[in-house]
């Protein structure tokens, strides 16, 4: 027996751990207590207020459907997402294209587009170009890549805020040419609120936070041998570009539209941007998010 105070519960729970056979879990484990007893003894915290933390996180919980994910949600508006995606990039081969948060509404299954389709069922206002090549990183061209993107409409909803469950618009996947070079139409998405209607818009709001991502484009490219590059464009004209509320926005993924003679699609405002991906590493750790639908208890 012993006698436990704040300090030393710390050093009794990681003895007890020590039996963890996992290294990496046993690693990941004992840092995470370190630094939560060393947050809680911080601030001092309180049973009551430990119990207001436990019950967000059970709303959290109780929010995440197959179509919302309220747990990223969490990791992205504490800036967790944004420095597991650095050091994600940091582990890389080759420094290509900068990746981006993958966020919440990214589906699996979207439908396999022809070059120069719209990804729009029905626009309201004038289409844009998004075209440009995919190469490895000493530019060489990148054949039948898969491109995905998905993004919000020009009212700033994505397909399963604005539609019923089922229905997917605003996203598709299209496979570079023969030279590398992908494009498709779209609308300029607006900039739009995080889900403020569950327990981490809420705690935004008593942040005084605004709860606003900048508009972009969501991109995924997969390309054989090479690292999985999850990215995304950001169009530099929003005002909430310097101050997105999961801190998605790098200066190198930054665009414009423009009119552009050299546009596949002449015509049409037209964004170029060249996507470089890094040589596949034995270290790669994978996808940094996930479709909410693939989130199934370990039961099933
Ligand atoms: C998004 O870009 O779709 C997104 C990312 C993080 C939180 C909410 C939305
Ligand atoms: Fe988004």
């Amino acid at each position: 027996m012993q006698d436990l105070d704040e300090n030393t519960v710390t050093d009794a729970t990681l003895a007890q751990m020590g039996t963890t056979p996992d290294p990496r879990l046993k690693q990941i484990m004992e840092a995470a207590v370190r630094h939560m007893h060393a947050f809680a003894r911080e601030v001092d915290l309180t049973p009551s207020e430990w119990l207001t933390a436990i019950g967000f996180l059970t709303e959290v919980g109780k929010a995440c459907t197959d179509i919302r994910q309220e747990f990223i949600l969490l990791s992205d508006v504490l800036g967790l997402s944004a420095v597991v995606n650095a050091l994600h990039d940091k582990k890389a081969a080759e420094l290509g294209t900068q990746s981006s948060l993958l966020g919440p509404f990214f589906r699996e299954g979207a439908a396999e587009l022809p070059l120069g389709a719209s990804i729009i069922a029905n626009p309201s206002v004038p289409e844009i170009v998004l075209y440009g090549q995919v190469t490895d990183n000493d530019g060489r061209p990148l054949p039948n890549a898969l491109v995905q993107v998905w993004q919000t409409d020009e009212h700033g909803l994505y397909d399963v805020q604005a539609h019923d469950d089922a229905h997917m618009d605003m996203r598709g996947n299209f496979r570079t040419d023969a030279s590398g070079h992908y494009h498709f139409r779209t609308v300029r998405p607006l900039g739009y609120s995080i889900p403020m209607d569950g327990p981490v818009g809420r705690l935004v709001a008593q942040q005084g936070r605004h709860g606003m991502r900048p508009s972009h484009i969501h991109i995924l490219i997969t390309a054989e041998g090479h690292r999985e590059l999850v990215t995304a464009l950001y169009f530099g004209d929003d005002d909430h570009i310097a101050s997105d509320t999961v801190f998605g926005v790098s200066n190198s993924l930054v665009v414009q539209s423009k009119a552009d003679p050299e546009s596949p699609i002449p015509g049409l405002r037209a964004v170029r941007y060249d996507f470089k991906m890094p040589r596949a590493a034995d270290n790669d750790t994978g996808r940094v998010g996930a479709d909410p639908a693939s989130f199934k208890p370990a039961a099933e």
